[in-house]
């Protein structure tokens, strides 16, 4: 499985800030054709992704998504609305709108549902809000993802992403998580999607990635991937954590 590694800009790009963005990654970042790649902008910029990312084989898509089909919810955007634009992730479940919007297991479980409806991948953080244990730890992520992914069947279940970010690894004044921790965690969480049955799900590692720490959170077993804040606002970082090998794969 080729290594899967993503960026969400959050609430950063206008559309004309996207496109100079795209202009610098997109010729560098075709050209790494051993990795999965996808770019998930805010609601306005997606047009300029689907455009400059049309003719490429990295993916993109949305940061949020409602529940419902249509209808009376002003401000919110449907799943498929977003498959129509041909999105292909959802991000679901961010700390940060689990912090801002108080969104919960059984909201975030129909968002799934919502964009597995439309064929699209949700792609689910999780993590536990206060440095600690691996043991500490535990009982949050097992919730978060009993909660948003316990309902859906093994088949459905092989079609997510799983992130893990450990909300204290994330944002300013953050640094990343230890190798150990997520190395434990993602050993938790496979063993918790193998117990359902779901053996191709992958599962990656966010907060605080830069290029400096990259290869090592890569090499990890069971890290499947990168998904990467603030680092990846500047497209050249971007390209640099997207083409990181790890020592195993160069030898
Ligand atoms: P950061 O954000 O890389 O800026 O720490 C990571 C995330 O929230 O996914």
């Amino acid at each position: 499985m080729n290594k899967l590694i993503g960026a969400s800009w959050k609430m950063n790009m206008t559309p004309t800030e996207a496109t100079a963005w795209f202009a610098v990654a997109v010729p560098e970042l075709v050209s790494i054709t051993d990795r999965e790649l996808f770019v998930l902008p805010p609601f306005p910029a997606l047009a300029a992704a689907r455009d400059a990312l049309r003719a490429t084989s990295i993916g993109w898509g949305a940061q949020d998504v409602h529940p419902d089909e249509s209808g009376a919810h002003t401000g919110d955007v449907s799943a498929a609305m977003l498959a129509d634009l041909g999105c292909h992730y959802v991000e679901i479940g961010h700390s940060e709108r689990r912090r801002d919007h108080r969104e919960g297991s059984e909201l975030l479980a129909a968002k799934v549902a919502a964009t597995r409806r439309w064929r699209m991948t949700p792609i689910l953080c999780v993590g536990e809000r206060r440095r600690g244990s691996i043991e500490e730890a535990t009982p949050t992520i097992v919730r978060q993802l009993r909660g948003a992914l316990g309902a859906l069947p093994p088949a459905e279940l092989d079609e997510v992403v799983v992130a893990y970010e450990p909300v204290w690894a994330i944002g300013v004044g953050a640094a990343v998580a230890p190798a150990d921790h997520i190395a434990a965690a993602h050993r938790l969480i496979r063993r918790w999607l193998e117990g359902r049955l779901a053996t191709r799900v992958s599962v990656i590692y966010g907060g605080s990635v830069d290029p400096s720490n990259a290869a090592s959170i890569l090499c990890l077993p069971g890290v499947d991937g990168l998904f990467v804040g603030r680092a990846a606002l500047d497209p050249r970082a971007f390209v640099q954590i997207a083409g990181t090998k790890c020592i195993e794969e160069e030898g």
